[in-house]
């Protein structure tokens, strides 16, 4: 496994797979690697010949009261963890490197951007979408995967690949769980012993409304009650957000139909903030 810290070698090499007709998947993260990550690099080691990981803490998508500086950063630990997996590249850029001198240039996808994590944090998706661009842009990979914990996210990626032609196969990785149903995060790190137990009340209460809906509640309000009233019994946890939107454009919506429906959840304990989410009506 290489690690390269220059743009111009990773997009060098990149170039050089794609000639060879390697297939290549990339696993963009920012470090502080978990399960969830085992998980898309897993499904891309599975799906291509070359797999390329990404490890850069990416300050545009970050609010200025958020945890930027303290966000945990460990590139020995995350190399050889993506070392064992048989990555065979990682791209581990540093700040300069990405955003060099002048730099003034950003990608905004309306529409997806403005709801739910979006209201909650301005400027993070426009972040997102921008690195994510440099990235896909310098690794021009075959195929790209990412978690459908950051439901969102997807969404504005997905969109972005379209719209900018990128020839990225967007691939979507269920959430990896600890036993107790907490989704896997690197925020989790942050969480005391008693919050990362009591946290797990967030998949408790998805699990509440996916039997709800499996009993034929179609209410969306109904459906984001009974979500809300779960979580709000736990004195340890504040919501930020419960919202049952179409996955598609992600709109609230009033009826559940055949279409697939995003219940997506934002919540604190203590000064973490945990997202996580269900899909109705999955398609595939
Ligand atoms: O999901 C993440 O870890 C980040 O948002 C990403 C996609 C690596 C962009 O910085």
């Amino acid at each position: 496994m290489e690690i390269i810290n220059r743009k111009q070698r990773m997009a060098s090499i990149a170039r050089k797979l794609r000639r060879e007709s390697k297939t290549v998947g990339f696993v963009p993260t920012m470090g502080a690697l978990h399960g969830g990550h085992v998980a898309l690099v897993k499904e891309a080691r599975r799906m291509s010949d070359i797999v390329i990981a990404s490890i850069f803490v990416n300050p545009a998508q970050f609010g200025a009261n958020e945890d930027f500086e303290l966000y945990p950063r460990d590139l020995t630990a995350d190399a050889a963890m993506l070392a064992e997996y048989d990555v065979d590249y990682v791209f581990a850029p540093d700040t300069e490197e990405i955003y060099g001198p002048g730099f003034s240039t950003h990608v905004y996808v309306e529409g997806l951007s403005e709801t739910l994590e979006g209201a909650s944090r301005p400027g993070h998706f426009r972040g997102v979408a921008t690195v994510v661009t440099i990235l896909l842009n310098t690794v021009r990979p075959d195929l790209a995967f990412f978690g459908s914990k950051d439901a969102q996210q997807v969404g504005v990626v997905k969109r972005l690949v379209q719209d900018l032609g990128f020839e990225t196969e967007v691939v979507v990785v269920p959430t990896v769980r600890e036993e107790s149903g907490l989704a896997m995060s690197s925020r989790n790190a942050y969480l005391s012993e008693e919050e990362r137990e009591k946290a797990s009340v967030i998949y408790l209460a998805l699990r509440d409304a996916k039997i709800a809906f499996k009993e034929g509640q179609r209410n969306a309000a109904k459906i984001a009650q009974i979500v809300e009233d779960r979580i709000a019994a736990e004195p340890l946890a504040r919501i930020d957000y419960v919202a049952v939107v179409s996955n598609d454009t992600l709109e609230p919506i009033d009826k559940i139909d055949d279409k697939e429906v995003l219940v997506a959840v934002a919540v604190r304990f203590g000064k973490v903030r945990l997202i996580d989410n269900l899909v109705l009506n999955r398609k595939q």
